[in-house]
């Protein structure tokens, strides 16, 4: 069968494979498990259901304006004015299926073939493939362990060419765990605001801080960086409301315009009634602080039995819910007399022996690291990391 061309120009996301191989295996009756999707195990508020129930027995379940119906909009503007103190106009916003889906509407509004879009590596699966998708080129810039995952400023400065169109940012970030200092995001604005180049935000974790971190949002900096950024963010992730597929942008009129125009052709609303239900969650985040105390609880189970392994070194994460171990020590050592190699072979031999199913650094960039969502009940972190150790041992 002969596809279009640039079906060839991206790569499948390799987090939805593995986290779907893994299902796939357990349901023929395998017991693995699963530190690969980025999926609260948290259940969807209480609101939110009684609102969406509610929504679609009073018939709410027509079609909606393209950008999302008058309920969510304000919900989103006034949440977010809570969050940052920031305000915007409903017109300001377009609410799409998902935060990947509104990425993706921005990539494909912004971008020309052969503009510059920089990601931060090791970055989420998805930045790339959008970029390479809209024909534009990614350009990386690497964010080194030993700085808490921060982008290298001098590295950054020495990649931004006339051709450079958008810089994409994600604090708190996924894979690492990172949480960007002030003085990063004031760096990576100012040279924004300079070069006169687009900053992309996913603040998608913004909510999963720890250890007294604040989440600071470029736009907070002022309007000159507010006016050329286009924040997103959606409901997965601090309201556990991933298959609700809600997730938003806020940004510059023109670009939100666009935006419309392209879903207007692609998708129309997203699911009205869920879009009611959701500006009612929206309303109400007094439980974020507990869900983040105990996405900290199991942060600290993971990375301190990872980083008593032999051979595994963890930066401890800062905001997410991911664990990103360099596991360089163990690669170049044998399981049942084969080699293991990379990050991709490590973790299907994990999954096929360990029954501990992580996903491949390599899909974010990052060779020799695995990551683990710990987004998961303490007691399975602990069977986790009792089998990993116990792989661990058998490795010569
Ligand atoms: C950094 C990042 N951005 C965006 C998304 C997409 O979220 P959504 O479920 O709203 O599409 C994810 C999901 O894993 C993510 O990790």
């Amino acid at each position: 069968m002969k596809l279009a061309r640039r079906m060839d120009s991206f790569e499948e996301s390799a987090t939805m494979e593995v986290a779907g191989r893994i299902t796939a295996l357990n349901a023929k009756g395998k017991d693995i498990i699963s530190f690969a999707a980025g999926e609260p195990d948290f259940d969807v508020p209480e609101p939110a259901k009684e609102a969406a129930i509610k929504a679609i027995r009073e018939g709410k379940n027509k079609y909606a304006p393209v950008a999302g119906n008058d309920q969510i909009k304000t919900a989103i503007v006034e949440f977010t004015s809570r969050q940052l103190g920031v305000d915007y106009a409903k017109s300001q916003c377009i609410v799409s299926m998902g935060a990947k889906h509104s990425l993706y509407n921005i990539s494909q509004v912004l971008f020309d073939e052969w503009d510059e879009v920089i990601i931060f590596s090791p970055y989420w699966v998805t930045y790339p493939s959008q970029v390479l998708l809209a024909g534009a080129k990614p350009v990386f810039v690497n964010c080194r362990p030993e700085n808490g995952f921060n982008p290298d400023m001098d590295e950054l400065k020495s990649k931004i060419t006339s051709a450079t169109k958008a810089i994409i940012l994600n604090s708190p970030c996924n894979p690492t765990g990172a949480v960007y200092s002030n003085e990063t995001i004031r760096k990576i604005a100012d040279i924004a605001v300079n070069d006169d180049i687009y900053l992309i935000s996913d603040e998608i974790y913004d909510a999963i801080v720890y250890d007294g971190h604040k989440h600071l949002s470029p736009v907070q900096l002022g309007a000159d960086v507010k006016d050329r950024t286009i924040l997103v963010n959606g409901m997965s992730k601090s309201f556990s409301m991933t298959g609700w597929r809600l997730g938003h942008a806020l940004g510059p009129e023109p670009i939100i315009k666009a935006m419309v125009k392209l879903q207007s052709q692609s998708t129309s609303n997203p699911v009205t009634p869920l879009m009611l239900a959701a500006a009612e969650a929206l309303k109400d985040t007094a439980f974020f602080a507990t869900r983040a105390s105990e996405f900290k609880k199991r942060r600290d189970i993971i990375v301190g039995a990872l980083n008593s392994m032999d051979g595994i070194s963890c930066v401890v994460p800062k905001g997410a819910f991911y664990a990103f171990p360099n596991f360089n020590g163990w690669l170049g050592k044998k399981f049942d007399g084969e080699v293991i190699r990379d990050s991709a072979q490590l973790a299907n031999v994990l999954i096929d022996h360990a029954g501990v199913g992580p996903v491949p650094g390599v899909a974010f960039g990052a060779e020799g690291y695995l990551r683990f969502s710990y987004a998961m009940a303490t007691e399975r972190i602990e069977e986790g990391m009792r089998r990993l150790k116990a792989f661990g041992e058998r490795l010569a």
